[in-house]
């Protein structure tokens, strides 16, 4: 099978057809999300990554039916065939309480600070799985077991707040799982967390999702975040994909100039000492996007051409696809 067959799966268990997220403001269109396109098969993990503002909570929202009431969609996500942007909120209820669950960048903003952490995991298994309270309780340690959670059962009495970040991250990543979703969206799990706690929660998802065979779909602002997890990468840029690829493609061979600056800015054990390259700039406004390429004006390589036209993402051999002139064109 060509990567390119890989990368758009025969039968993908999400696939996502030219997203586009807008929010109406008072002063126009904000475009966060400008035509995505990714698919995703069962137990694949897929990394997300840009810098902030770039548009991945808001394309994590808009699966989840989770957008602002200014936000419009367009194009269609398909999970199992379905196009779950077109669903109701019934329906799409019960597809976020079963099959596709979030991760959000705070944890303490899902969950409930006036509430025993036990309880909230449990009231998620009654409510959705119609479990008795008694099984709930086993269920739910058995679940902060998995996530490595320690003295399970005593914290099951504990409120969120006396919890520490990591072990809070730990908790959602527990209430996720709880029902076993097919799809797990995790949005910046780790970016709260120190270094440590940052390794053994990565370590974990990658552990869960070869137990449950869960797919993944994981952002972070963080190219070195995804380097031990995931299948693909999606390099993200002002609502647009930069480039798009297997995780060793992207990390060994990455074609865009954009993907090049986010690798260079990742600090590295091997070279100590020299200064950590950053991209000088800041992303564009997206209410006034510029018409050519977006990353044009923070780009060391950019000529006219860019400035003019937006390079249209193509295709390589090797399956992996970039959206950059300089790339597509071979310049030197
Ligand atoms: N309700 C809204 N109305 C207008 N603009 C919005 C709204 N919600 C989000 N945006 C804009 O959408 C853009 C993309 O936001 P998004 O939250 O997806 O970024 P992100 O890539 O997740 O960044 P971060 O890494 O900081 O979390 C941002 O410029 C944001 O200001
Ligand atoms: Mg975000």
């Amino acid at each position: 099978m060509s990567l390119a067959t890989e990368l758009h799966t025969a039968e993908p268990l999400l696939e996502v057809d030219n997203l586009q997220v807008k929010f109406a403001t008072p002063d126009g269109f904000v475009t966060a999300v400008n035509n995505l396109n990714f698919a995703l098969a069962q137990g694949e993990t897929l990394g997300i990554v840009g810098e902030s503002g770039s548009g991945k909570s808001q394309t994590a929202f808009a699966l989840m039916g989770l957008l602002a009431n200014n936000g419009i969609i367009e194009g269609e996500a398909r999970f199992e065939g379905r196009n779950i942007l077109s669903l109701n909120e019934k329906a799409m209820n019960r597809i976020r309480s079963k099959d596709i669950a979030m991760i959000f960048q705070d944890p303490m903003t899902s969950l409930n600070p006036y509430m025993k952490v036990g309880k909230q995991l449990m009231e998620v298994l009654m409510l959705h799985k119609g479990m008795s309270k008694a099984d709930a309780f086993e269920a739910s340690v058995h679940m902060l077991d998995a996530v490595k959670m320690p003295e399970a059962r005593k914290r099951m009495n504990m409120y969120p707040h006396e919890f520490s970040g990591g072990m809070r991250q730990r908790v959602m990543i527990a209430m996720a799982l709880l029902c076993q979703p097919k799809l797990l969206i995790a949005d910046e799990p780790t970016t709260a967390l120190d270094v440590t706690v940052q390794a053994q929660i990565l370590t974990l998802l990658n552990e869960l999702k070869d137990d449950f065979n869960t797919s993944i779909i994981m952002i972070t602002h963080d190219l070195g975040v995804v380097a031990g997890l995931c299948d693909k990468v999606l390099v993200m840029y002002a609502g647009r994909t930069m480039e798009y690829g297997s995780a060793e493609d992207v990390f060994y061979r990455p074609t865009h100039p954009y993907t090049q600056g986010l690798l260079n800015a990742i600090p590295r054990l091997d070279n100590e000492g020299s200064v950590l390259a950053t991209i000088p700039g800041n992303p564009p406004n997206l209410l006034n996007l510029p018409s050519g390429c977006p990353f044009e004006a923070r780009c060391e390589f950019a000529k006219e051409r860019c400035v003019n036209i937006a390079p249209s993402l193509e295709t390589f051999a090797s399956g992996q696809m970039s959206a950059c002139h300089k790339t597509t064109e071979g310049w030197a």
